[in-house]
């Protein structure tokens, strides 16, 4: 593999990145968040991929930022090398769906590459949080505004502040999780839901997906008006004939992804 610290895997439509730093609990340092960047470029440039999986060990999916790297770093040291763009912007700018598959610890900057996917199925066992107050910092890349925005200010500003962890029970009745599943069915589950996707329309998935997202950077009628937009946009696609031809003649749909 071209790969160092993640492994890559293209598992039938399916790719699936997996965080592979076991002895650091998936700590992220510059070089992860580089690899996990070329390995969305990948997979978004594979014709064979539909979504995208990232996901960590069954103790940790990520324990944030690499404390070690980052303690002798100056500010100039983190401002030149514009660390939290490298690990900030490529997943939360794939336009291919994305679901981050959740086991044990997911903090700091681990949380923050959670909350960059399109939604976050965990395991029982997974713990939520932002410690970077913990270590005299503060969340830098998300874990003030996305976290704020899935959860509310309330908790955002207790879990940034306090630095406490919120275990998977709290996570999903907050909103940061869309589902909690056994540990051991995690992978079973959020592949199946991966699969799911990526049988979709690839278009008509695309579009739900930069619908969606607008809701988090535009008022209400601008949010409706590009949602309007796309669903007529739909209608130009093959794919939406073929679908609504494949429930009125009681069959499965053939999708082009066109
Ligand atoms: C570097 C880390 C690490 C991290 C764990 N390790 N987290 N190394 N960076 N973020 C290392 C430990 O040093 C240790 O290595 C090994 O992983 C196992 O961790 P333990 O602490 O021994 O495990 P445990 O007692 O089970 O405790 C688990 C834990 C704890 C509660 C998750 O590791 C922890 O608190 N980690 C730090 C969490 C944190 O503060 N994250 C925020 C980082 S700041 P050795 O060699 O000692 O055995 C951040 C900013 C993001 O994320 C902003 C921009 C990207």
């Amino acid at each position: 593999s071209v790969y160092e610290h993640i492994i890559v895997e293209g598992k039938g439509a399916v790719g699936v990145i997996t965080l592979n730093r076991p002895k650091m609990l998936n700590a992220l340092s510059f070089g992860v968040f580089r690899e996990i960047a070329a390995a969305v470029d990948d997979l978004e440039a594979d014709d064979a991929i539909g979504c995208i999986v990232i996901t960590g060990s069954e103790k940790a999916f990520a324990a944030g930022a690499d404390i070690k790297e980052m303690q002798p770093k100056s500010f100039i040291d983190m401002f030149s090398s514009d660390f939290t763009a490298i690990g900030g912007d490529r997943v939360a700018r794939c336009r291919k769906p994305t679901i981050a598959a959740v086991s044990g610890y997911a903090l700091g900057g681990g949380c923050e590459l959670a909350m960059m996917c399109d939604f976050i199925i965990c395991s029982d066992t997974a713990r939520f949080g932002q410690p970077e107050i913990t270590l005299g910092t503060i969340p830098g890349i998300g874990g003030t505004q996305r976290l704020t925005r899935a959860i509310g200010k309330a908790k955002a500003m207790d879990l940034c502040l306090t630095g406490r962890m919120m275990d998977a029970a709290e996570a999903e009745r907050a909103g940061l999780v869309s589902r909690i599943v056994p540990a051991d069915k995690l992978m079973d589950e959020v592949m199946a839901a991966a699969e799911k996707i990526a049988a979709m329309s690839r278009p008509a998935a695309a579009m739900a997906k930069e619908a969606v997202n607008r809701a988090f950077e535009t008022p209400l009628s601008e949010g409706m008006n590009v949602e309007r937009n796309l669903f007529h946009a739909t209608f130009a696609l093959e794919d939406r004939a073929e679908g609504m031809a494949a429930f009125i003649e009681k069959r499965k749909p053939v999708n082009k992804n066109r």
